[in-house]
């Protein structure tokens, strides 16, 4: 939620400055932040002194020191400018291939910040065995890859790393020459500043010689311009950041010379295939800036950060995709351009923090996907109940209006998994203390809510209020373990609980301090959430954090963390810490672990492994409802599979027409939540009059029978890293035509294809397929051909009409009986839909498990694979056969366990032994069927309905195969075999 309606009343109570209104201009451009301006500056100079440009930075040769495992060098770096100053280079191989690129000071007046990968990563990554370095008079290099197909080379002056495949280059850092990595100095008294001379009239300037020139007078001042622009403190508003390090950002420029197309670097409101912010026409005028902000009412197209950050970059062209991620918690911004259309150039300051980069090697996305979760980890299994719809508003006010939501809910038979409260639940929001008034029965209302099956979210923020009688701020102040100013006193700013005061999770000290408070028992040591039960699970929202009276609407960057680092080295971490600990608060609290829930605001590289994110507080219209599908499926690059925008819109009271809308898109997003201001009107979809209601009731209805495939997609995620949302050009690398598609996407493996309408008044859609092959209306079996080069289908969408499609040679698990949550489907049939591709086969997976505990990495799943295969070509019989995955791949079990064995009698299987496939659904056969059969069986009881074929035969209405009750088991081996 955000602060607007609190900071009027807050202004007039606390005359804080009456003009401070939250919008685009409470947030810095570049030209505003001195190190962006800074690096921008640099790099105009760079482009203004053109060939003559030359970085200072280079290697000294005889430094180059090999380490004994190979795979790793080091080396000492000067810049020609500050000759008295030392920087050390390390390059590491790892055995994937990934590249890791390091530079610090050493020795300096001071230490960088150098711990953003320690958070980011799960382990050490180890290195490679294969790698020989050689050094050369000019550079080192080395050659690596199964078939020798990658080298890098370090060339020496100036300090240049590139890393090619098959001899292209595929990444170049410093090739322009913008590496700039300010080092620690004192604060001398201000120098002053040499104007320089205007050129006289008719004077021929020959602009070599005076680069020339002014190199050669005054090198410093022609590299780093010829002022200390706002080194040693900032002003911005009415804040002073007062920056006692001085200046220590870091400027480098990461080139991509073969790769045209760059997505990633979460969470920006814009298009997925990033859009340019330098060259002739930028598309944005500002760099893309990384700063976790509590940003009201956000541009639905703005290169300004938003909650979250991820520094990880794909760069795709139809030949290879190369990735990269930069280990760095400070704020930063990225200016991304293209000199070709076959080229890329970004160029990336931080404010502070050592150059930690991991350069992945691809070549395809997917390959980028694993090497980058094998580094920061994967998305975790979510509990199966999360997969359903939640229902949120600030706020549900009282139990009883819980309790009235939940029957409405059941009287018009729509199903939803979770009720959730926002702040208003909490005592003069002290989140935990239930406001008594309003709730006096908290554990009843919970229970409630459980006995049918359900779960309740509750929200935790960050700040606690500064009050005696909050026995959690109480001991956080006691122990110590709350943010500091940078005069080492307790941190007091303002947030929904007046006077509040921030945990610094940074500090280790609060880590088991933290789970304690969530034990819904009495404990010996403390004050414990015991108005709880484990059906309550946690939203951690401000998390950025969210300061309503500070710079940004956040902390001030001299306030100090644990060890002393300031906030501007942890700012961009600084919420992902919070969830993490959440995360393993809500697993802990309860003696055998549940998968806990929490969605999280802000977040880093690694958030995925702690829970779901959210898009923040979007609005109400149909530009954010379609800008939200492009950050859910650029936060999915980025490693976060589990997300979704608030249905609805936060701000704003959606017409029917836009509800509905946002429903179809929350229904095919990961995370699917409705969610709402305090100020708008009530929009459970009970509320609505017909025809909307019904249309939102069945749009609910299809998210559940399509549980299976999210819960298989999630546990793919899981494993290999590949997101659950899978926009075109990580499905069809090669296909130029997807480059720019990301207003339709594939989920999972599945082969389900959908573009969820965002427009108004919208009756039909127009939707890209990008292969030579069959893809199936979902609902109707409309067969449309796509063609080899790509192909634009126009396909018919009227309100209640979503164009979804399943791709020829898929086969869909579902479960179709309407239930009211996702616990009543637990032992319920399954229904398979067989898509025939063009050659008349399919494939198909389904992930099973309790959904609940951790059992299944000891193997308590059920792993099917489900395949349609042709004895032959030609043949006129088709064998739907269910095999068991489990055993066929231990390699691959979920979350990362390493199964040696799997045994498919596990208990869970046991416990699912009777669970039936009531229909199997073909469409696309050939031929009627004379015969359908269980291998070795009976004849079934089955229907068929002959296609229609068009025109050219190749598009209409499919035929349909509809085999009822076919009596075979999801969880056992089983084969159907059809003649025709
Ligand atoms: C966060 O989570 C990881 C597990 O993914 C754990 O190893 C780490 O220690 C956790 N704690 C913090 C404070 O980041």
């Amino acid at each position: 939620m955000r602060a607007l309606d609190y900071l009027g009343i807050l202004s007039l109570l606390l005359a804080l400055p009456t003009t401070h209104s939250l919008k685009a201009h409470d947030f810095k451009t570049c030209s505003q932040s001195g190190f962006c301006r800074r690096g921008r500056a640099l790099s105009a100079r760079a482009k203004e002194a053109g060939a003559a440009w030359k970085s200072p930075y280079s290697v000294d040769p005889s430094s180059i020191a090999i380490a004994s495992d190979q795979a790793t060098f080091t080396a000492s770096v000067k810049s020609s400018l500050y000759p008295e100053i030392n920087f050390g280079l390390e390059l590491r191989v790892h055995d994937d291939g990934v590249v890791r690129v390091r530079m610090d000071e050493v020795a300096g007046l001071r230490k960088r910040y150098d711990e953003a990968a320690s958070w980011a990563l799960i382990a050490e990554p180890t290195v490679s065995k294969d790698i020989k370095w050689t050094a050369g008079k000019k550079d080192i290099r080395a050659v690596y890859g199964k078939k020798k197909e990658l080298e890098l080379v370090v060339t020496y002056e100036p300090l240049r790393v590139a890393l090619l495949r098959n001899g292209k280059e595929q990444v170049v850092l410093n090739g322009q020459g913008l590496l700039h990595m300010e080092h620690f100095r004192t604060k001398t008294p201000a120098v002053t500043q040499t104007e320089e001379p205007a050129p006289k009239e008719g004077e021929e300037v020959v602009a070599d010689e005076a680069q020339a020139v002014m190199k050669a007078e005054n090198p410093r001042a022609w590299f780093e311009g010829d002022k200390e622009d706002d080194y040693w403190e900032e002003t911005f508003g009415s804040w002073t950041d007062s920056k006692p390090k001085g200046p220590e950002s870091l400027s480098i420029d990461i080139n991509f010379p073969n790769h045209g197309t760059v997505y990633g670097i979460p969470q920006h409101a814009t298009r997925l295939a990033l859009p340019t912010t330098t060259g002739e026409s930028p598309f944005f005028s500002d760099p893309y800036r990384l700063y976790n902000a509590d940003v009201f009412e956000y541009l639905a197209s703005s290169p300004m950060s938003i909650y979250g950050s991820i520094p990880v970059l794909h760069a795709h062209s139809a030949d290879s995709t190369v990735g990269m991620f930069h280990a760095v918690g400070s704020e930063t911004w990225i200016d991304v351009g293209h000199a070709s259309d076959k080229s890329t150039e970004t160029h990336w300051i931080s404010e502070s923090g050592i150059l930690d980069l991991f350069l992945m090697p691809g070549p395809t996305p997917e390959d980028i996907f694993r090497q980058y979760s094998r580094l920061t980890g994967t998305t975790v299994i979510p509990a199966h109940w999360s997969l359903g719809y939640h229902q949120c508003r600030w706020n549900y006010v009282s139990s009883d209006d819980v309790r009235t939501v939940q029957k409405r809910f059941d009287e018009e038979d729509m199903p939803v998994d979770v009720f959730w409260l926002d702040i208003e639940y909490a005592e003069e929001h002290k989140y935990f203390i239930w406001d008594k008034k309003n709730f006096p029965d908290p554990v009843d209302m919970i229970n409630d809510v459980a006995a049918l099956g359900r779960k309740m979210v509750v929200i935790i923020d960050p700040h606690l209020k500064r009050t005696s009688d909050y026995p959690v701020y109480q001991k956080a102040s006691e122990l110590g373990l709350l943010v500091k100013t940078k005069s080492e006193s307790e941190y007091e700013g303002w947030c929904w609980s007046g006077s509040s005061a921030w945990i610094d999770f940074f500090n280790p000290s609060v880590w088991d301090w933290w789970k304690t408070l969530f034990k819904p028992r009495q404990l010996a040591s403390g004050w414990s959430w015991t108005e709880s039960t484990e059906d309550v699970h946690i939203w951690n929202d401000m998390n950025e954090p969210s300061v309503f009276n500070g710079p940004e609407i956040t902390m001030p960057k001299d306030n100090i963390h644990y060890g002393g680092w300031e906030h501007r080295d942890v700012h961009n971490i600084n919420g992902m810490l919070f969830s993490n600990l959440t995360s393993q608060a809500v697993a802990e609290r309860s003696d055998t672990p549940k998968r806990p829930f929490v969605l999280t605001r802000a977040f880093y590289a690694g958030s995925q492994r702690f829970g779901a994110m959210w898009t923040g507080d979007n609005m109400g219209t149909w530009e954010h409802m379609a800008v939200g599908v492009k950050i859910v499926l650029s936060v999915n690059i980025g490693g976060m599979s589990f997300a979704g925008s608030d249905v609805g819109g936060f701000f704003g009271n959606p017409e029917p027409e836009m509800l509905v809308r946002w429903y179809q898109v929350g229904a095919f997003a990961p995370f699917f939540r409705a969610h709402a201001h305090i100020d708008t009107k009530r929009r459970e979809p009970f509320l609505l009059d017909q025809p909307y209601k019904g249309i939102i009731r069945d749009v609910l209805r299809l998210r559940y029978t399509m549980l299976p495939i999210w819960y298989t997609a999630f546990r793919e995620t899981s494993v290999t890293g590949l997101p659950v949302l899978r926009p075109h050009y990580v499905m069809f690398p090669k296909d130029q035509g997807g480059f720019n598609i990301d207003d339709q996407y594939f989920i999972g493996s599945s082969g389900l294809l959908v573009k969820p309408v965002t427009e108004k008044g919208a009756t039909q859609a127009t939707v890209y397929l990008p292969e030579d092959q069959v893809y199936y209306d979902y609902f109707n079996h409309f067969a449309y051909r796509g063609a080899a080069k790509g192909k634009e289908i126009t396909v018919p969408a009227v309100l209640h009409q979503i164009p979804l499609f399943v791709r020829g040679g898929s086969i869909v698990p579902t479960r179709e009986r309407p239930r009211r949550s996702s616990k009543a489907m637990k032992r319920d049939p399954f229904t398979l839909r067989v898509a025939l591709s063009k050659a008349g086969t399919a494939r198909g997976e389904l992930y099973l498990d309790d959904g609940e505990t951790y059992a299944h990495r000891q193997g308590q799943f059920v792993w099917r694979e489900i395949v349609a295969e042709k004895p032959a070509k030609k043949a006129r019989t088709l064998k739907i056969e269910s095999r068991d995955l489990g055993a066929a791949r231990p390699a691959e079990a979920v979350d990362g366990a390493v199964l040696k064995t799997f045994d498919p009698e596990n208990e869970y299987a046991k416990s699912i032994a009777d669970v039936r496939v009531e229909k199997v659904v073909v469409a696309g056969l050939s031929g009627k069927p004379t015969s359908v059969k269980v291998e070795g069986g009976d004849e079934l009881v089955w229907d068929f309905t002959p296609g229609v074929a068009a025109a050219d035969k190749k598009e209409g209405i499919a035929s349909v195969l509809a085999v009822k009750d076919p009596k075979v088991l999801i969880a056992k081996d089983w084969a159907i075999i059809i003649e025709w």
